[in-house]
């Protein structure tokens, strides 16, 4: 008997230790970082800081698109809508210090309420001044009316890795899966005074919870920083940190089916122990 209760106290001790020791210990070494989650609530999928929709107005697709040919289309291209690239990637990272997005999928990526903030003024709903989209002096129908377009062209199922490359690739590369940004990194650092980083590894490096409330908000970790607020919806967010996690660690799920096994490979061998000898020890006793 003796025996199990050592065991039980040692299963005791490394779950705690898995389970207890490591939260601690990232509670203390990023206080900041967990104070300001706390504080501004992240992820808020509701941008409750931005004005609210103006829900009495309906926005008509047809209309919209004749907007987005009239104020958009000189900077963006919409793939979906056979609307090519106005400007080759050189030139439009030369006029803009970043190449516009093409805008087929925004209206699936992007949440609603943000992008109707974003399309009255940019600056403010990213929480980046030097943003280079400029604000176009739209009236709430005009602006309705182009989310109303731009949703009803976006694909309804895009992938992790479209929703990445689409969302994030105008600035970050992902250099383990072969893509790279078409905004040269020179022209990056003089727009943003910064490269951003290679997502190929980021999640091992940041973690989810941090990634999920950064992108969210970057200014409230990261005060100062030139990393623009996207606006992702809950949906999106999911996605795209899905696919940072497979990228960065392909084997995890293998990995952890084995652990499984093992794990429960090794408890048999210990009750089969334990069997053996209380057998052999049966007659001595
Ligand atoms: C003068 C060029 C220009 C015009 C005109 C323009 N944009 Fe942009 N837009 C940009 C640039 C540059 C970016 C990328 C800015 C960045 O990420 O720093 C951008 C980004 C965006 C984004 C991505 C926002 C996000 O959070 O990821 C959307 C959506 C968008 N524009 C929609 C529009 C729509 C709709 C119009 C027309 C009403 C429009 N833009 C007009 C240059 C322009
Ligand atoms: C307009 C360019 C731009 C876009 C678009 C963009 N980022 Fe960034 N990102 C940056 C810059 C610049 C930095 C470096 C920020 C810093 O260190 O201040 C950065 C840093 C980061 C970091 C690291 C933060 C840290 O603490 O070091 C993460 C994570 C990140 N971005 C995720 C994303 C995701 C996910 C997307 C797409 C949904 C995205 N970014 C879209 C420019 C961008």
């Amino acid at each position: 008997m003796k025996e199990l209760k050592i065991l039980i106290v040692m299963v005791i001790l490394v779950l705690i230790g898995y389970w207890g020791i490591e939260p601690l210990a990232h509670s203390i070494m990023h206080k900041h970082i967990e104070e300001a989650i706390h504080k501004h609530n992240l992820p808020d999928f509701e941008y409750s800081d931005l004005e609210p929709l103006p829900h009495s107005i309906k926005g008509d697709p047809q209309r919209g698109k004749e907007t987005v040919q009239m104020f958009c289309t000189s900077c963006h291209g919409i793939k979906a809508d056979n609307i090519p690239a106005p400007m080759d990637a050189k030139s439009a990272s030369e006029a803009y210090g970043v190449v516009p997005p093409d805008l087929s999928n925004q209206g699936a990526l992007l949440d609603e309420k943000f992008l109707y903030n974003f399309l009255k003024d940019p600056a403010k709903a990213t929480e980046f001044p030097k943003i280079s989209m400029p604000s176009l002096g739209l009236d709430d129908q005009q602006i309705m009316d182009i989310i109303a377009y731009m949703k009803s062209i976006a694909k309804k199922d895009i992938d992790g890795k479209e929703a990445t490359t689409e969302a994030c690739g105008r600035c970050h590369s992902i250099k383990y899966q072969n893509f790279h940004t078409e905004t040269p990194p020179g022209v990056l650092k003089t727009y943003l005074g910064k490269v951003p980083p290679d997502f190929s590894v980021i999640h091992r490096a940041k973690g989810e919870e941090y990634i999920v409330a950064f992108v969210n908000k970057p200014q409230a970790l990261l005060p100062g920083t030139s990393m623009p607020r996207i606006g992702l919806n809950e949906e999106t967010t999911e996605k795209i940190v899905k696919y940072l996690d497979e990228i960065a660690d392909p084997n995890k799920e293998a990995r952890t089916k084995i652990g499984i096994g093992v794990l429960l490979y090794m408890l048999v061998m210990v009750g089969l122990t334990y069997l053996w000898k209380k057998k052999m020890w049966k007659n001595i006793h």
